[in-house]
């Protein structure tokens, strides 16, 4: 029961706390007028004026009833201001309910009235109190007792604008106050973020004030409020609006510029950009502006164009021209701003990079990159045009350290031709350009990426972008390289051909794949897993040719010492039963009735110690009666390379029994014929005549 209690007292004081919160929030404005022609005298009571006869009943002589209900909650605020010419009275007052009630006014004195209209003049002083009566439960609610004086409660009548002239940069305001008695005015003046007051004393019934030094081409918004130089002043005159004409333009727009030039036709283009002006230099509407150039040196071939765009674009030679941008408006021209401009050398300041436009509900989104290592970009300045109005173009400037835009206007179902200028004072870089619209973004679509390089501690991709509409709106494309112990983001944008990878570990699996993001969600697409090697490649080469030199060395000492050792400690002996040739001449393998023959040894063996060009070139002829058989055998050992000998090793070798023989091709020679002598060698062809079969 206790427990149910606390809780019904805690919603009730919960309920008691809202329509306490309601009643406070609840603020009503009451008014209450009454004229002359309203007012009553109390039968009874001579001192009181009432504007319902029932207001007498219960109010005391001195008009503070006794004993009934005040409420101050009910009455805040109060203020009352009296109109000498309409002759009323008029109170308002803020009431915390918001319950309907009836208001009179119960006007009294301490003497006597004599009449009850004749109160409200400008002399009177009274009490007033204000009385209140709910409709729904009849309860009457009385005021406190207010002590008025009516001469420190008049209002001036409200002022009425009759009309406002302007020039560029006055207004000529007309009002009229509809009295005489009216000994001052003010005039509110704003404009779109400014208020000022102007104080006018010389005035009557119809007045008139100059307002100077204002801004041409600029709205202004006017009020009047008139006193009779004590009382209250009057309401705000209803208010006017006025704009100052147009005048001409006092500044000359920015100019920059860029050239072009290109090397298949040798032609060469200069893009001069100009700077929108200012408002409060525009001084008007800028109708369009007028482009004039000439080569420095031939001034009368100066041409004159008028656009309305901020960018022209002209074919020059390379030489010096003389340009110059006015802007006008319906008043005027402005001052040119003069360029020169030498189309013979080319500056340099660096295209902005990775432009990529996303949609974002009603604007497009810019973004793009600039090397902070170029010169200092002043700001930029963007240009898009719609596909089916490439005469009108909207333009924008960001300032430099702006990287981001928001374009506005941009009309859904177009494409639009986006372009970002990088400006340094007179010179911008070429613009750099991209097809965008607020269904799709960027009109390029990356398809996916190759990989170029693989080493082992880095990685090259190329990219495959292809201009198409996207199926989705994607902000941002990021390649993805994911490893055992990090994962690696790097945004890539249109500019961006190749991207590559640093620092990744020999001899390690990584995962490859592209990142889009969109306003709904994340997606990733072509996912390649590489594994990066353990050596390089030149670390391979620079490995084994020091390996590959060191057995080569040691085969090439191998051998040395193989030769030298023999040469000096183990001597070959010459012997021809080791050698082809003396086993073939030792052991003839002749049948009892061939016929050998050997006609003659023709100096085969040129033994000349300069060339060292020995041959031996042994014919052997088998005569039989099926077939000759021809045997034949060369040897030929150059001046060149290992196989080299000297006449003197050739006889030791031949002669040498300890060592096998060398001459494996060599024919066999019988043991009788004495062709090898000590030191020198007589060497023969030994041919064999055709025996006739
Ligand atoms: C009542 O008047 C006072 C002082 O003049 C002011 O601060 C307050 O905001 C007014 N209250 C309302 C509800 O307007
Ligand atoms: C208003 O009432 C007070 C007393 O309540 C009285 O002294 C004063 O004289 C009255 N004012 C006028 C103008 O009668
Ligand atoms: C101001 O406007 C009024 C009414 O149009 C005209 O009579 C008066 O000459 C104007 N004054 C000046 C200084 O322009
Ligand atoms: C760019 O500006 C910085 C600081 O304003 C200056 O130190 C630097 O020299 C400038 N660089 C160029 C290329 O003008
Ligand atoms: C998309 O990826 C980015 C990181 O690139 C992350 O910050 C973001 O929360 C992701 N959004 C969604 C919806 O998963």
């Amino acid at each position: 029961m206790s427990r149910i209690g606390v809780v019904c007292l805690l919603i009730s004081m919960c309920c008691c706390d809202l329509s306490l919160k309601r009643n406070t929030q609840r603020l009503n404005t009451r008014e209450l007028t009454v004229s002359t022609s309203k007012l009553k005298l109390c039968e009874k009571q001579k001192n009181v004026c009432v504007m319902s006869a029932s207001d007498c009943l219960y109010t005391a002589s001195d008009g503070k009833p006794e004993g009934l209900s005040r409420s101050d909650m009910n009455f805040m605020n109060t203020s009352c201001h009296f109109l000498m010419d309409e002759e009323s009275l008029t109170c308002s007052w803020i009431q915390l309910n918001d319950i309907r009630s009836i208001n009179t006014f119960i006007i009294s004195k301490a003497r006597d009235i004599i009449s009850c209209p004749a109160i409200l003049s400008i002399v009177s002083i009274f009490n007033l109190t204000i009385k209140s009566v709910n409709l729904i439960d009849q309860r009457e609610i009385f005021s406190d007792v207010y002590k008025v004086n009516l001469s420190e409660i008049i209002q001036a009548p409200q002022p009425v604008i009759r009309f406002v002239n302007s020039t560029d940069t006055s207004l000529n305001v007309t009002w009229s106050s509809c009295v005489h008695k009216i000994t001052q005015c003010q005039i509110r003046l704003s404009a779109a973020s400014w208020r000022e007051m102007f104080s006018v004393s010389e005035v009557s019934k119809e007045s008139l004030y100059i307002i100077n030094d204002l801004q041409p081409y600029t709205e202004y918004s006017l009020k009047v409020s008139c006193s009779y130089g004590f009382g209250q002043w009057s309401k705000w005159s209803s208010e006017a609006r006025a704009t100052t004409s147009e005048s001409v333009p006092i500044a000359a727009p920015l100019l920059s510029y860029y050239l072009i030039l290109d090397r298949n036709s040798g032609t060469q283009q200069l893009g001069i950009l100009w700077k929108a002006l200012d408002r409060s230099d525009a001084r008007g509407l800028i109708q369009g502006y007028e482009v004039s150039y000439a080569p420095s040196k031939h001034l009368a071939r100066r041409k004159t164009i008028h656009t309305s765009d901020l960018k022209m674009l002209v074919s020059v030679m390379s030489e010096e021209y003389d340009v110059t941008v006015s802007a006008y408006n319906s008043a005027g021209r402005s001052p040119g701003r003069r360029l020169r401009v030498n189309a013979a050398l080319h500056h340099d300041v660096p295209a902005v990079k990775g432009l990529w436009v996303s949609s974002d509900g009603l604007f497009l989104k810019l973004h793009w990159e600039v090397d902070v290592t170029a010169v200092n970009v002043s700001e930029f300045a963007i240009e898009w045009r719609s596909s089916s109005d490439v005469s009108s173009s909207g333009w924008m400037r960001v300032n430099a350290f702006t990287f981001t835009a928001l374009l506005p206007d941009i009309k859904s179902g177009e494409t639009y031709s986006i372009s970002v200028y990088p400006v340094h004072e007179y010179l911008c870089g070429a613009p750099v350009s991209v097809l965008a619209d607020l269904q799709h973004g960027t009109l390029l679509d990356l398809l996916g990426f190759h990989l170029i390089t693989l080493t082992k501690s880095s990685l090259t991709v190329k990219f495959v972008w292809k201009e198409t509409q996207p199926n989705i709106n994607v902000l941002y494309y990021k390649l993805v390289l994911k490893g055992k112990h990090q994962t690696r983001y790097l945004t890539v944008f249109p500019h961006k051909a190749q991207e590559l990878f640093n620092d990744l570990q020999a001899n390690a699996k990584y995962t490859l794949y592209i990142h889009g993001e969109t306003v709904s969600g994340n997606f990733s697409t072509a996912t390649l897993d590489v594994t990066t090697p353990l050596l390089d490649y030149d670390e391979i080469i620079k490995c084994c040719v020091p390996l590959v030199l060191l057995v080569l060395g040691f085969g090439f000492f191998s051998v040395l010492t193989k030769t030298v050792c023999k040469q000096y400690f183990f001597p070959n002996v010459a012997n021809p039963g080791y050698s082809l040739i003396g086993h073939w001449l030792l052991n003839a393998p002749f049948e009892e009735n061939s016929k050998i023959c050997v006609l003659r040894l023709e100096n085969v063996f040129t033994v000349e110690q300069q060339t060292e060009k020995n041959i031996i070139h042994v014919e052997r002829r088998m005569s039989s009666v099926a077939e000759d058989e021809v045997i034949s055998s060369k040897i030929c050992t150059t001046s060149e390379g290992t196989t080299h000998r000297s006449r003197s090793d050739y006889v030791e070798n031949i002669s040498g029994p300890s060592n096998p023989p060398d001459y494996n091709d060599l024919p066999v020679l019988t043991a009788n014929l004495d062709y090898v002598h000590n030191e020198e060698i007589i060497c023969e062809s030994v041919r064999c005549p055709l025996s006739e079969p």
